[in-house]
Parts: C-alpha cells; structure tokens; sequence
C-alpha cells in the first residue's frame, strides 16, 4: 500500500472481527517498528507480543478491559528500559569498530555515558547545563533520569508509529492504548522499577462498528504556523 492511503487507512479501533492476524503481518510491523528513527541510537525500547493466554487474560484486564483490547486478536506492548543504553553502546562500538568516526567513537563513549549514567550526578550535570547555556545554546532539557526516560518515551513512540503504519498497509488494524494500569502491566511483564510501559497496541481487523465516526482534526492553521 502507498504511504499516504496507509496512514489514511489508520484509525484506531475499538471493536474487531474474529479474523486471525497472520504471524507474519505481525513480524514484518515488529521489523518495522524497531527501523524507527531513535536517540543516539540507543535502542532502549523492548517490544512483548504477549501470546500466553493467561498472561493475555491478565493484559485485557490491566487494560481495563477495553474494547480495543478485549476484542484484539494480538497485542503488543511497548516499553522502555533506559539502561539498555549500555548493550547498545558496547553492540554499536562492536559493529563499527576501527572504521568509527572519531567524532562519533568521542560521543558514544564520552558524551552518552555522561547524558545516560550516574544518576546521583543529574543536579550536578543540571547546574552545569543551565550555567553554560546562558552563554551558548546547550542541551537544557532535565538531564536527570526523568530526562532520559522521556528520551527513551519519545524514541519508542515513534516506533509504536512504524508498528501501526505498517500493520494498516498490510491492510490489518490497531489501536494504541495508554489507558492501562502500567504497575499491573510492568508486574506481568517482569519489568523492573526504572523501566517503563509506553503503549499497549491491539491489533486484528476492524469491525465495521470498531471505528467512532469520520476522523476528527482541529483545522490545520490552529495547530501549524510557516514563521
Ligand atoms: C498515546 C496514545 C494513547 C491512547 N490510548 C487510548 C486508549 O487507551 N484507548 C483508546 O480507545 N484509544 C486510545 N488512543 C487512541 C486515540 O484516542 C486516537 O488516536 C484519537 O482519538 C484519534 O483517532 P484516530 O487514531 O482514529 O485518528 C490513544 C492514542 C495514543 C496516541
């Protein structure tokens, strides 16, 4: 499917038909998932196709037993784990080796350790990034973990993005969910303290009453300025 008719295609749905996703559908969003664009590449997303009946069971009710869970033929939950900086720093040094920009070679063993680690740091490293910006433009965003999370947070959602596209163009539906309770969802999953769940996204074949009415937008000029 084109891109456009596939982003078209996406609704988020909360009712489906009993029609089986093939496994395959389901792989080849996961490949698409985990080609979205991350910071620094870190990679710090896990993605769990939950197919264990009862750990299924248990997902629908810390879903609150939503539609669009409920009726799901899968679900994907995406998470966050931010200490998974490290594996990636260590697989990308690997992979690059000696041909490694010295540049890039400076920034992952340097600056990431620096931005990722030493959380008993984080005031320090934030009196510091606030003094030097008011000379020059500087990374001031909460370089504490709370920071790192919501870099972890916005690099899997757009992973979440590529799942749902491609699910549409293999002509399937989905509906992302934060509606969940994230202590029950993490508890199921094994996750520990700092890792987070980020969306619970269902997938199946939209029922023809699973989508609420014709999409909604606020008009483009509220939202979308040329400055
Ligand atoms: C982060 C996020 C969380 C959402 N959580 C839920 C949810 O828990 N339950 C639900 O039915 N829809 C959920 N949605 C779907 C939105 O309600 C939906 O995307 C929005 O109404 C626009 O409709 P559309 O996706 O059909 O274009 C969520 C969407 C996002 C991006």
């Amino acid at each position: 499917m084109d891109f456009f008719a596939a982003v078209e295609a996406r609704r988020s749905v909360r009712k489906y038909t009993e029609k089986l996703v093939p496994a395959d559908t389901i792989h080849k969003a996961i490949d698409a998932a985990l080609n979205a664009p991350n910071s620094s590449n870190m990679q710090t997303w896990k993605i769990f196709w939950v197919q264990d009946k009862q750990k299924k069971a248990a997902l629908v009710e810390a879903c609150f037993s939503q539609g669009a869970a409920k009726t799901a033929q899968e679900l994907v939950v995406f998470s966050v784990d931010r200490k998974e900086w490290r594996n990636s720093q260590k697989a990308i040094l690997a992979a690059m080796g000696p041909n490694m920009p010295k540049e890039a070679h400076s920034y992952y063993t340097k600056l990431m350790p620096f931005l990722y680690a030493r959380s008993y740091l984080a005031p320090i490293k934030w009196l510091l990034f606030n003094t030097v910006g008011l000379f020059r433009p500087m990374a001031r965003s909460p370089w504490d973990m709370r920071g790192v999370n919501e870099v972890c947070i916005k690099s899997c959602a757009l992973a979440c993005e590529n799942f749902m596209l491609a699910i549409s163009a293999q002509g399937f539906d989905t509906c992302p969910m934060e509606g969940f309770d994230e202590h029950r969802v993490k508890k199921m999953l094994g996750l520990r303290c700092h890792e987070r769940v980020v969306m619970v996204i269902s997938v199946g074949e939209r029922d023809p009453k699973g989508v609420w009415g014709e999409r909604f937008r606020r008009p483009k000029d509220s939202v979308f300025k040329i400055i």
